[in-house]
């Protein structure tokens, strides 16, 4: 079980409201401060689910870290006596798959459970696994883990990435930056969260050139120091609220965000009728009360419109005027919203890997269930134009892995919501209630 959100839908939203930083470029930034000999503070660093159960992780095998009230970080490496990710916190968690590169490269030696199934597909670790081969590391997989080994510092190497891999890159990555000699990485991901991390390993000290392009060229160090590091801000976060502007008909900015990061969402955008205006840290959209029109979306790579926005994008479409197709390329299994919308009354097709959808004013109120972050994200959205009653999304856990003060945000832009906390003493209050009316 976990919390519920409850939505009264059919409101335009509008107001302003401060975009977290990105969790995909925390996360990897708090895994190689591994690779710091001295302590790191970082500052904008949202505070979600995903950021604590890296936090435990590394304060598991040794990581000290130290918390201000504004989610500034001190973390100290210095006494790590662990090598090991176990499968409670890797299973919770894909990306504590990111702990193999720096944990090899700095101590020689690092395990880490395989992550196992999860809700969008099958999403395997083999580019992890070949990348650390080639850098000269001995891996085998043994009783449900990666076992990685160096006798002797990793050593540079090109590798030509088969997939364009985001955790992939970044955990060849942080591995060269301490490997002797030159390591290029070809058809790297661009993601803005993998240059981040690129910025931050190079403010510690790393010699990375190439950052942004699908090429990166790392000349590896001795050591990195420590220092000061402000995450990126979170553009899945800014694009998720902009999506819900644009579908509820309202007018929303966005601040504490690069525009540049969301060009190809914001090209989308516009194509649904809304008229946007940006500064160097803000956007801002409005639709004069218009419906949007539906826009047919295709995932890809960087800077094409990331799958981490497919599922906003279809709610958008399932309450727009016209028909669309959304096209699904990076993770199999990534429709799970799907029929959870159905029952929202969003008329929706599946075909393989694409999703044809034909849009309505409205949707209706139902209850429905989360199951991944994003599909989360998009069952709110579409409850923000249900009508006719309550809209409950249950599973609310998985957005607290991702979006920063959901509820706090929305309600800030007008939206009626509320969450329903998942305490057991509502649970002996429900039943009770339900034995009453039996
Ligand atoms: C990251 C993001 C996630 C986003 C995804 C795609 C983090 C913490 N998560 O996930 O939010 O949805 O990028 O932008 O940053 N693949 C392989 N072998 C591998 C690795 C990946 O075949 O070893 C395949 C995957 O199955 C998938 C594709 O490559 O089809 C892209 O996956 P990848 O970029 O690795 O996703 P993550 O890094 O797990």
């Amino acid at each position: 079980m976990s919390d519920k959100l409850i939505i009264e839908g059919g409101i335009p939203l509008s107001g302003e409201i401060s975009i977290s930083g990105a969790k995909n470029a925390a996360l990897p930034i708090l895994v190689a401060t591994l690779l710091c000999d001295e302590p790191v503070i970082l500052s904008n660093v949202p505070y979600l689910y995903d950021i604590t159960t890296v936090m435990k992780l590394l304060n598991q095998i040794g990581v000290r870290l130290l918390i201000n009230e504004r989610m500034q970080i001190e973390v100290d490496t210095q006494n790590v006596h662990c090598y090991f990710a176990p499968y409670d916190l890797v299973k919770s968690m894909r990306a504590s798959i990111l702990v193999l590169g720096p944990l090899l490269a700095k101590y020689g030696e690092a395990s880490v459970s395989l992550p196992g199934g999860c809700a969008i597909g099958a999403r395997p670790v083999n580019l992890h696994i070949e990348g650390m081969r080639a850098l000269g590391a001995q891996v085998t997989l043994e009783g449900g883990h990666v076992k990685a080994r160096a006798k002797k510092r990793l050593k540079g190497a090109t590798i030509v990435l088969s997939k364009v891999t985001v955790t992939g890159t970044e955990n060849i990555l942080m591995a060269a930056v301490l490997a002797e000699g030159r390591t290029i990485i070809r058809n790297a991901a661009c993601e803005p969260e993998v240059c981040d991390l690129a910025k931050f390993l190079n403010a510690m000290g790393a010699r990375i050139c190439g950052i942004g392009t699908d090429t990166l060229i790392v000349d590896g160090v001795k050591r990195l120091h420590g220092g000061y590091y402000k995450v990126i801000s979170d553009r899945i976060e800014a694009g998720t609220y902009l999506v819900a502007s644009a579908m509820t008909r309202g007018k929303v900015r966005v601040n504490h965000i690069d525009p540049s990061l969301l060009s190809n969402l914001l090209g989308k955008l516009c194509l649904a009728g809304a008229y946007l205006r940006y500064g160097n840290d803000w956007i801002e959209l409005d639709m004069q009360g218009r419906q949007p029109k539906a826009v047919d979306i295709v995932t890809a790579p960087y800077p094409a419109i990331p799958t981490d926005m497919q599922a906003q994008l279809m709610a958008m479409n399932a309450v727009s005027e016209g028909s669309a197709k959304v096209t699904e390329t990076i993770f199999e299994n990534r429709f799970m919203h799907v029929c959870e919308m159905q029952r929202m009354g969003a008329d929706i097709s599946l075909h393989n890997n694409t999703a044809m959808i034909r849009g309505k004013p409205y949707l209706q109120a139902a209850l429905v269930t989360a199951t991944d972050l994003r599909a989360s994200a998009s069952l709110v959205l579409a409850g923000l134009m249900a009508i006719n009653g309550e809209t409950v999304v249950e599973g609310i856990g998985h957005i607290d892995r991702g979006y920063e003060y959901l509820e706090e945000k929305l309600l800030q832009l007008g939206a009626r919501v509320r969450r329903v906390i998942d305490h057991p003493l509502n649970r002996v209050f429900s039943q009770q209630a339900e034995s009453i009316v039996d």
